[in-house]
């Protein structure tokens, strides 16, 4: 018979000043009904697990921290009738209740019974604990663990040929970028655009807005080396931030950009969005900054000129529909997915991630739990 708890290893958080995690065997419980457990194959390392480690968010503590996993269904709990054990799946971390309004009316993120905000499943639990009692998987997944439990309808299944490592992106920053693009800007094919950080979410943002035709595609960001991942994801065009920014946009754009992307999750840039884009443009915040920071916005241009303002939550999306068309699009050789990751790192090199995510200095890291977690396998073309 199976035991009822297993022994599992994973990046925890305990709330110290110095942000860093530490990589500790906790139990975790059987998945109950509804519920899968899943063998992690890859987690992506995402800078909203940087706003926590740094104190900018508050969350439950400990946290296992990462929600942006990939892997293998390996348990399933009773009632379970959509996944079977072997099946890769992608793991959605804004787990909505299914029934409200907003989620029957096809806008899931939009859920504000949503417990997985606060590191719970839908019964208001955690299947986690350490000698001291509950633990916490931030975000309901805790992706920087060997296995987790997630409810049924949160893991999505994803084509095999998908790479765990690209399939990890799929959950974050990849599908917030693809989504903020397709689902929030609705942008068609000529229309300009500026994206204002190019780390894991902006270079996605810039790759889906190559998908989606958008001509030209300009990159920002303070280091030159991310400039050259984005010209490489898609950009036209890589600029440095600073304060000439606005008018090296609008020389590049006849008059300002048609949609404007912030994804750094600075009140600064944020504020500087809507001058970026032209009279009837779309300004589009999908970065997250620290809370009870306002921005600071000329209200008399954002009306004049008739401007509109777009708040991006994981990207409008509905995993279950958008997961697989990302896939399709990757299989296809039309979203470039494998360039995005920069670094593959095992769990006990996670701190070294994070610090150089604070230096700018990696596109994404991808802790891969094993060898063949990596790397691409066949595609479609
Ligand atoms: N809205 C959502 O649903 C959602 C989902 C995922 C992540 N996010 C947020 O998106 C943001 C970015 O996440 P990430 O994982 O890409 O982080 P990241 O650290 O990989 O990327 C941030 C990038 O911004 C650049 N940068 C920093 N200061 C800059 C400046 N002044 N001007 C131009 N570029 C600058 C950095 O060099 C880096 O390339 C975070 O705030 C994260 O919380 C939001
Ligand atoms: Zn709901
Ligand atoms: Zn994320």
């Amino acid at each position: 018979m199976e035991q009822d708890k297993m022994s599992i290893r994973a990046a925890v958080f305990d709330g110290n000043p110095e942000g860093t995690l530490t990589v500790e065997a906790l139990q975790l419980d059987e998945p109950h009904h509804g519920e899968v457990r899943i063998r992690v194959r890859a987690a992506g390392v995402c800078g909203s697990d940087r706003h926590v480690l740094d104190g900018e968010w508050q969350v439950p503590l400990p946290a296992i921290m990462g929600h942006e996993a990939a892997g293998v269904v390996e348990a399933i709990g009773p009632g379970v009738r959509s996944l079977d054990i072997g099946d890769h799946v992608v793991i959605a971390w804004h787990q909505a209740c299914q029934r409200c309004a907003e989620c029957t009316g096809g806008k899931p993120w939009a859920c504000t019974r949503a417990k997985s905000n606060d590191s719970l499943l839908p019964d208001g639990t955690t299947r986690w604990h350490d000698v001291d009692g509950p633990a916490y998987p931030y975000l309901a997944v805790g992706a920087m663990s060997e296995a987790i439990v997630v409810p049924e309808f949160a893991a999505i299944p994803i084509d095999r040929r998908v790479p765990f490592d690209v399939a990890s992106l799929i959950g974050c920053s990849v599908g917030t970028g693809y989504g903020a693009v397709v689902n929030n800007a609705r942008v068609v094919a000529g229309e300009s655009a500026v994206v204002i950080g190019a780390g894991g979410v902006g270079l996605s943002i810039v790759a889906a807005l190559k998908l989606a035709g958008a001509s030209p595609i300009i990159a920002v960001d303070v280091t030159a080396q991310k400039l050259e991942s984005a010209l490489e994801a898609g950009a036209t065009h890589a600029v440095l931030g600073g304060e000439s920014l606005a008018a090296e946009v609008s020389d590049l754009t006849s008059g300002g950009a048609d949609v404007a992307f912030e994804a750094i999750g600075r009140t600064q840039t944020m504020s500087q969005l809507p001058s970026l884009i032209r009279p009837g443009g779309r300004a589009v915040f999908v970065g997250l900054p620290p809370e009870g920071q306002p921005l600071e916005i000329d209200g008399l241009q954002l009306a004049y000129e008739g401007k509109t303002l777009i708040g991006s939550n994981y990207g409008g999306l509905v995993p279950a529909r958008d997961f697989p068309r990302i896939a399709t699009a990757y299989l296809a050789g039309l979203l470039p997915l494998d360039d995005l990751i920069s670094t593959r790192i095992s769990i006990d090199q996670v701190n070294e991630a994070f610090e150089a995510m604070r230096l700018g200095k990696r596109t994404r890291s991808v802790i891969v739990f094993d060898d063949d977690a990596a790397g691409t396998t066949e595609r479609d073309r």
